[in-house]
């Protein structure tokens, strides 16, 4: 039975750093997909947008942390282009094969740029960005594991963090099977899709794992389809 509860420690098949460079495409691709179709590249693009009203600036560099093939912050560069809003942006992922895809992808990009970076044994004094953002990237780590790198993405930020992940629910788990077999190409991803459901956040994960940076300003909210927006911002900046 599945328990959602407590997080999944399943193991997510995309993880396997052996997958080729074709496989991690295709993946990379059905995610695009479903972030696109459910909403998910807008809520990150909404939560900026707040994030620009309130700290405003000439531009911003932003750090995409698992930014897998770079779509966010191809949207994000469009996005910010299309308001008048300079910026500098960078993804950062553990995968070669996803930063080679990433930087392929972006050619045209003149301010992007990628780099191969595991999270987990990032030195917050090598980056620093305005606002760093990490989507659907969260879920593939223990509690432990956010706790140490929220405290280090704090430290690299000047203004704040914008997460945005996964509702655990049954529903969303039942809906995304239907979703995936109608939509999705790969094994991988339909697998790695409900895995990451299950991995996924309640509302009271995001108010446990604010209390390691108690003296950031946060806001945790729901959002369509079946994900949480977390804002974590410096005060008085
Ligand atoms: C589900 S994908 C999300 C990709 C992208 N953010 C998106 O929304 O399309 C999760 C990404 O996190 C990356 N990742 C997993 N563990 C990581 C780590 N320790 N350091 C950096 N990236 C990691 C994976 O390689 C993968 O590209």
């Amino acid at each position: 039975m599945i328990r959602f509860k407590q997080r999944s420690t399943d193991n997510e098949l995309m993880d396997d750093l052996s997958l080729s460079e074709d496989q991690i495409r295709s993946v990379l691709k059905d995610i695009t997909l479903a972030n696109k179709w459910l909403g998910g590249a807008k809520i990150t693009l909404k939560a900026l947008d707040t994030i620009f009203e309130k700290y405003p600036r000439e531009s911003y560099t932003i750090i995409d942390m698992g930014c897998g093939d770079g779509s966010m912050l191809r949207t994000v560069a469009d996005h910010c282009k299309a308001k008048g809003i300079r910026t500098v942006l960078i993804g950062l992922d553990l995968n070669e094969k996803s930063i080679n895809i990433a930087k392929e992808s972006s050619h045209y990009y003149d301010n992007i740029r990628f780099i191969s970076q595991d999270v987990l044994s990032l030195d917050p004094e090598e980056y620093n960005c305005d606002i760093l953002l990490c989507t659907l990237t969260l879920h593939h780590f223990s509690r432990e594991q956010i706790d140490a790198f929220v405290k280090k993405f704090v430290l690299l930020t000047k203004i704040g963090v914008v997460v945005n992940d996964l509702d655990r629910n049954k529903i969303s788990f039942a809906l995304f099977r239907i979703f995936s077999r109608m939509f999705m190409k790969t094994v991988i991803a339909k697998h790695d899709g409900l895995v990451s459901i299950k991995s996924g956040f309640s509302e009271n994960d995001f108010h446990v794992f604010s209390k390691a940076v108690p003296d950031m300003d946060y806001t945790v909210r729901w959002r369509w389809a079946f994900r949480y927006e977390w804002i974590l911002t410096h005060p008085n900046r």
